[in-house]
């Protein structure tokens, strides 16, 4: 352990170690820093939840924790140039090009971002940007790229104040990075890292916060490892309720507080799966919490249904399958139509092969993504 600090690192350390970080000490401090310009990129992955966040207070505050895998091949990479102003205002000063086409409107979501994290990294009023970003995976897939890209925006905002800092600890880079990816979009704070993150309090896990997400600090069974995900696409148009509406219809929810005692009961059963790698246990409790996702939407006031009938038609034929089979294969979905097929890579000749056969007439255009739980995101030198 370092003998001393300065006052700032001595910050950063009893925060990180007593893990009672709040709001105040992800705002950073004045740099003396001449930085003029430059750029940077980002890689940063998309995430599938377990257990499902469904309902927040403002500033993205989730009312109850969830868990996800980190996903591996669905990727936003996002470059962020930047260049110091002659006079700065107090305005930030960007354009946005997605693949390589600028886009004046996505620039609103993208400019509500920065005015919420301004606060906590006023640094950004002295400089002007471009912002270049791209997926992996097909543009209007029914895929939120909001999770990778609000995540990989967040990391390059973060490598600018690395550069004005370089004195910024890696555990305090990516829990910032996680702090303001949260700001943007709420699960894209699980996209930092990998491979299982928690996000939101909950009293049986140690440094679980709801500001940002956590590694998931206990043991993970082999049979979780490279797990497999095969994302099937369903319906690629867009979605006819935004997850913001969504989020806000849980507020006078009949059955909301019910819900979240759920989820806080579901992460501790999960604790005991992930450490004995009793899959059936595993699969129950992801299958409800999808079901119940879409169950919450269903009974809300005012009500809507974002599965369609394939959709169904999916969740019938893997149930059937795994009832033939025996093997561990199950379903989550996101906020949306399309299924998420997941199983063990020990499984994936006899799964895939279903998969081909079974499940891939019920898509859109016949188009499923193969991905896998991953490691997080990554800097790509330029
Ligand atoms: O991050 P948001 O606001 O798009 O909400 C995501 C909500 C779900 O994807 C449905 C669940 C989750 O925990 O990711």
């Amino acid at each position: 352990m370092k003998s001393f600090f300065n006052a700032s690192e001595l910050k950063k350390y009893i925060c990180l170690n007593s893990c009672r970080m709040t709001e105040k000490d992800f705002i950073s401090q004045s740099f003396q820093h001449k930085l003029i310009g430059g750029s940077v990129t980002w890689e940063a992955p998309s995430n599938i939840a377990l257990i499902k966040y469904w309902g927040k207070i403002e500033p993205q505050i989730p009312a109850n924790p969830s868990i996800s895998f980190t996903l591996d091949s669905c990727r936003t990479t996002t470059t962020l140039e930047f260049k110091k102003m002659e006079t700065a205002d107090n305005n930030i000063n960007f354009e946005f090009y997605f693949e390589g086409i600028k886009k004046e409107e996505f620039k609103p979501k993208i400019e509500s971002f920065f005015k919420r994290i301004n606060l906590y990294c006023p640094f950004l009023t002295d400089y002007q940007f471009v912002i270049k970003t791209e997926n992996s995976f097909p543009h209007s897939s029914g895929i939120a790229s909001s999770a990778s890209g609000m995540s990989a925006l967040a990391l390059c905002v973060m490598s600018l104040e690395k550069e004005l800092d370089p004195d910024l600890s890696d555990e305090y880079f990516n829990q910032k990075a996680s702090f303001l990816a949260r700001l943007g979009s709420g699960s894209a704070c699980r996209s930092i890292e990998g491979e299982i993150i928690e996000w939101g309090k909950h009293k049986n896990i140690e440094n679980s916060s709801d500001l940002f997400g956590i590694k998931y600090p206990y043991k993970i069974h082999e049979a979780f490892l490279n797990y497999q995900d095969t994302i099937l696409l369903v319906d690629k148009g867009t979605k006819q309720v935004s997850s913001s509406i969504g989020h806000n219809l849980m507020v006078d929810h009949a059955f909301a507080d019910s819900r979240f005692e759920q989820a806080h009961r579901n992460m501790d059963k999960l604790r005991n799966i992930f450490e004995t790698g009793n899959l059936k246990e595993f699969m129950e409790i992801v299958e409800s919490e999808a079901l119940t996702l879409h169950a919450m939407m269903m009974s809300s006031n005012p009500y809507f249904i974002l599965m369609k009938p394939n959709t169904l038609e999916i969740i019938n034929k893997i149930w059937t399958f795994r009832q033939n089979s025996g093997l561990p294969v199950c379903f989550t979905l996101d906020a949306g139509a399309n299924v998420h097929v997941l199983y063990p890579e020990k499984d994936v000749v006899k799964v895939f092969e279903f998969i081909k056969n079974e499940l891939v007439a019920y898509c859109e255009n016949e188009q499923y993504i193969c991905d896998q739980i991953g490691e997080g995101a990554k800097k790509i030198e330029n």
